[in-house]
């Protein structure tokens, strides 16, 4: 059942965050939605530019549509991941999306409100929220790219000014993190001191933090046993996204860890059958790996579980 994303923060926010999982294609649906059923959990499944142009948005979507029909059971939203203003307004006019990202954070200031409350206001005609960004997370985004010597972090009084003008639903804030499987290079954990300060200064306002993925190491050690590549890979401790969900901040945001399980089973899978050239046996491996990672993150985001009470608190 796909539900609004402003429902699903209102029960999670101060308790636990849900997980908003990137996708791409149908093995990382199956997988994504077999993880959610297998530890009852609500979660967000984002869809970004360039995983609407990989294939085509409508397979996406048709692929999201037919899932939803194979896990009845399934509560989730659909959310567009760091979109500009074209993607935006397209998501909002398709009506089959619980929320869009307008991510304008590369802009000045002002600008970025302007832009964003654009969205905002075609968005809530449709009952649809939007998430914006201030700040600017270090490594790559899709159209944003920053060295992470000069990311900066957002501030707090900034991102009060920023919600009130702008009318956004949720902000993403840059508190440390970057995309990717190389976060941390050489700097600080997450500056947990500026949700706290947000926090306060707006309370029950939903917080997001990009760059979530953990990037376990046995995951990189395997890759690398067979044949990869990444070298000082490093990811967000699990402990600190716990502590954030309970902080307010209600979406977490995944997408190269499940790519490091896909990178890891299909490497495996073809240096230990060299023979082998079907794509279905090694998709089948990774639908159930990327299934069983999808259970272990929702229990540490504190989401496993909450389905039932989610569905209820949605009837009201
Ligand atoms: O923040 C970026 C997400 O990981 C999406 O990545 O733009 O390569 O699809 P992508
Ligand atoms: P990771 O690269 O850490 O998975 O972050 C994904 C993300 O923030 C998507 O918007
Ligand atoms: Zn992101």
């Amino acid at each position: 059942m796909i539900v609004s994303t402003k429902g699903l923060f209102k029960h999670a926010y101060g308790k636990y965050a849900v997980g908003a999982y990137n996708i791409n294609n149908a093995e990382q649906v199956m997988g994504l939605f077999k993880g959610n059923i297998d530890s009852k959990a609500p979660f967000i499944i984002q869809l970004s530019k360039g995983a609407r142009s990989y294939t085509d948005k409508r397979l996406l979507e048709a692929m999201i549509r037919a899932a939803d029909q194979i896990f009845p059971d399934a509560v989730f939203a659909v959310h567009l991941d760091h979109g500009d203003e074209a993607s935006c307004m397209d998501c909002i006019a398709s009506g089959f999306y619980s929320s869009v990202m307008i991510d304008a954070s590369s802009e000045p200031f002002e600008k970025n409100i302007e832009i964003t409350k654009r969205v905002v206001e075609a968005a809530h005609k449709k009952n649809i929220s939007v998430e914006a960004e201030l700040g600017t997370l270090g490594g790559v985004e899709e159209h944003v790219s920053v060295d992470e010597k000069n990311a900066h972090l957002t501030d707090p009084k900034e991102a009060v000014e920023f919600i009130k003008k702008s009318g956004c639903d949720s902000l993403a804030c840059a508190i440390g993190t970057s995309h990717g499987a190389y976060k941390f290079a050489g700097s600080q954990g997450i500056h947990f001191e500026i949700i706290s300060e947000i926090q306060k200064l707006v309370p029950e306002f939903p917080l997001v933090m990009h760059g979530s993925s953990s990037v376990p190491q046995d995951e990189v050690q395997r890759i690398n046993a067979a044949g990869g590549k990444l070298k000082g890979a490093k990811g967000v401790d699990e402990a600190q996204i716990t502590k954030a969900g309970k902080m307010g901040v209600t979406k977490i945001n995944i997408d190269t860890d499940g790519r490091l399980v896909w990178c890891r089973v299909h490497r495996e899978h073809f240096l230990s059958k060299p023979e082998d050239f079907d794509l279905r046996p090694a998709g089948k491996v990774f639908m159930a790996e990327y299934a069983k990672y999808i259970v272990h993150k929702n229990q540490v985001l504190g989401s496993a579980g909450q389905l039932d009470d989610v569905r209820n608190s949605l009837k009201k």
